[in-house]
């Protein structure tokens, strides 16, 4: 059985009070919740408000990308040193959002993934296809293509810790969820493609979230299918309750 991880991005949104105000409220709302491992990925400068306040609890806390390099002249990036120091211990990597607006390939996802999982994080490693790209019927190409480049030259040992978010873009902030069943046929693809790179028992084991506009009334659903083991979670993360209630669908 593999534990489900409920993963929150809270992608440009809180201050460090707002997210303080946040966990006041969130973590009594899922103290004693065991079943699922729950994660909050807040903005680079909220980290330490974060950390500070969920501390004691079992809520980890994510970073929202990562360099590929320890140090140097990379301005406006942030390292797994950095991280580390703060006590971070996951980070998502190669999100949409990411390869729309900023750049990233899938060489740097892959780069960036190596980096993360040398310095012992867990990744959350987001692939998923564009809308034009699905009605090409092109999804599954697409998602191998993501997978194949961004575990170039890993090995299932050093990919021990990887998490996938498989985040169709047409439903990511847009309020169009996958079906369930729509959901469960990407993840099968992926779960396939990893069992070719890393093997059968590493792919046994590999939580395939899925991410895009999941939220208290569909997560239970999606939860519900086995090939689906957890979420990602944006816009309905940002307020307590309805995150809360997302973690115990
Ligand atoms: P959404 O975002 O839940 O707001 O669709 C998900 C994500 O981008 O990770």
């Amino acid at each position: 059985m593999r534990k489900k991880l409920i993963a929150a991005n809270w992608k440009m949104y809180k201050t460090p009070d707002q997210t303080r105000d946040f966990f006041r409220e969130f973590l009594p709302l899922v103290a004693g919740h065991t079943r699922d491992e729950i994660v909050v990925c807040p903005p680079f400068l909220d980290l330490p408000a974060a950390l500070e306040a969920a501390k004691g609890s079992d809520v980890g806390i994510g970073a929202q990308n990562v360099h590929w390099k320890e140090e140097g002249a990379f301005t406006g990036e942030t390292s797994t040193l950095q991280l580390l120091a703060l006590g971070i211990t996951h980070v998502i990597v190669g999100h949409s959002e990411r390869r729309q607006y900023f750049g990233e390939t899938d060489d740097t996802v892959n780069l960036r993934l190596k980096m993360a999982l040398e310095a012992g994080f867990t990744p959350i490693c987001c692939i998923g296809e564009v809308l034009e790209e699905r009605e090409a019927g092109a999804t599954d190409d697409v998602l191998r293509r993501q997978c194949t480049r961004a575990f170039h030259a890993i090995s299932a040992k050093k990919a021990a810790k990887l998490v996938i978010a498989y985040e169709p873009v047409w439903a990511i902030g847009t309020g169009k969820t996958a079906t369930p069943a729509i959901a469960a046929e990407a993840h099968a693809v992926i779960r396939n493609e990893v069992t070719r790179i890393f093997g059968e028992d590493f792919a046994a084991k590999l939580r395939i979230l899925y991410g895009g506009s999941v939220k208290p009334d569909n997560a239970a659903a999606l939860m519900a299918e086995e090939e689906i083991d957890g979420a990602l979670v944006g816009g309905a993360s940002l307020d307590p309750k309805s995150f809360a209630a997302i973690v115990k669908y």
